[in-house]
């Protein structure tokens, strides 16, 4: 949270990831910072760092270059086409990989668009929604027409055209204990009626705190995949992306259909998400179970010392 990072490709091809801020006067090396070999060199006054390890290898005027130069790199991997990076607050290293989708590796899915929300809420409450099942039918059965607009998405006008949802939410089991699963069962009603054509059952699995899959497999569509990634920024801020890899054979406007329905979806969501409080102890019913399930499966990625947001709210004094 609040990290600054350089990114960059080395000669050897392996993406690499740096602290931005230089150790010898704090230049950033993501601006004006050039590569040679798998190092970066700062734009300031020339010093060179190794991606792997981040040791200083080169100070271009000085004689000696002291051993303990070397600016911080951060464990990051590339799959599916994305460059991600580790965080534990402890300093701890991975603790599991992000699994690759073979069919974007080999092209035969293929880069079909992406979207990018701030969000201003807890990160916990992202992908809570998963486990969130009544949310569904009332937040989400309005069609995709009606917007975004949570004060217009109940306008009469578009009510007959219609989602139905049908959702189970569970945790994966050893040695898989950080990975969750939605189960989705989508329909579309106009007028009533059932267009079994536009069914569509998505299989969304969630890898950590921050990632999640939701693979797409319809007889009528096609195949795909949309990522969805939650990155914090600052406390209570949290950047969303969410990226479409679809059959190259398919037209591309199908994927970009999918993406579009799925990012007014989501915008429901993210309205409730800028105005709501987390609620440490929520108010629920038997229905509501999954939630607590989900709160129990999510507090596995907190350790003794994550960042815990203070606020006071009896006194006046902020
Ligand atoms: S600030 Fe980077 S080399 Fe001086
Ligand atoms: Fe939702």
């Amino acid at each position: 949270i609040g990290e600054q990072v350089a990114v960059f490709r080395g000669h050897d091809g392996k993406a690499y990831v740096v602290d931005a801020y230089c150790p010898h006067l704090g230049a950033n090396l993501a601006v004006g910072g050039r590569v040679f070999g798998n190092c970066i060199e700062c734009p300031f006054h020339g010093w060179q760092f190794q991606g792997d390890n981040g040791v200083c290898v080169k100070i271009p005027y000085a004689e000696k270059v002291p051993d303990f130069a070397s600016v911080r790199s951060w464990p990051s991997c590339e799959v599916n086409k994305q460059i991600l990076v580790w965080f534990h607050c402890d300093g701890e290293g991975p603790q599991w990989i992000v699994p690759e989708q073979p069919e974007i590796t080999n092209d035969e899915w293929v880069y079909r668009g992406r979207t990018e929300h701030f969000i201003n809420a807890h990160i916990q409450e992202i992908p809570e929604n998963a486990a969130d099942i009544a949310h569904l039918s009332h937040l989400h059965t309005p069609s995709m027409l009606s917007g975004a607009d949570l004060r217009y998405t109940n306008s009469k006008i578009w009510e007959f055209v219609q989602h139905d949802w049908k959702v189970d939410w569970k945790p994966e089991s050893e040695p898989n204990k950080h990975c969750s699963q939605m189960f989705v069962k989508h329909a579309l009603r106009v007028f009533g009626c059932h267009w079994p054509l536009l069914d569509v059952s998505v299989v969304a699995r969630q890898v950590g705190p921050g990632i999640v899959f939701l693979l797409f497999d319809q007889t009528f569509l096609g195949r795909g995949v949309i990522m969805h990634c939650v990155t914090p920024v600052e406390p209570l801020l949290q950047c969303v992306t969410h990226t479409i890899f679809y059959q190259s054979n398919i037209p591309p406007v199908v994927p970009k259909f999918i993406l579009k329905v799925e990012c007014i979806q989501f915008e429901r969501d993210v309205m409730i998400w800028n105005n709501k409080k987390y609620v440490s102890k929520p108010l629920l019913v038997k229905e509501d179970s999954a939630i607590q399930k989900h709160r129990r499966w999510f507090s596995q990625f907190y350790s003794e010392n994550s960042p815990r947001l203070q606020y006071q709210r009896d006194k006046l004094d902020f």
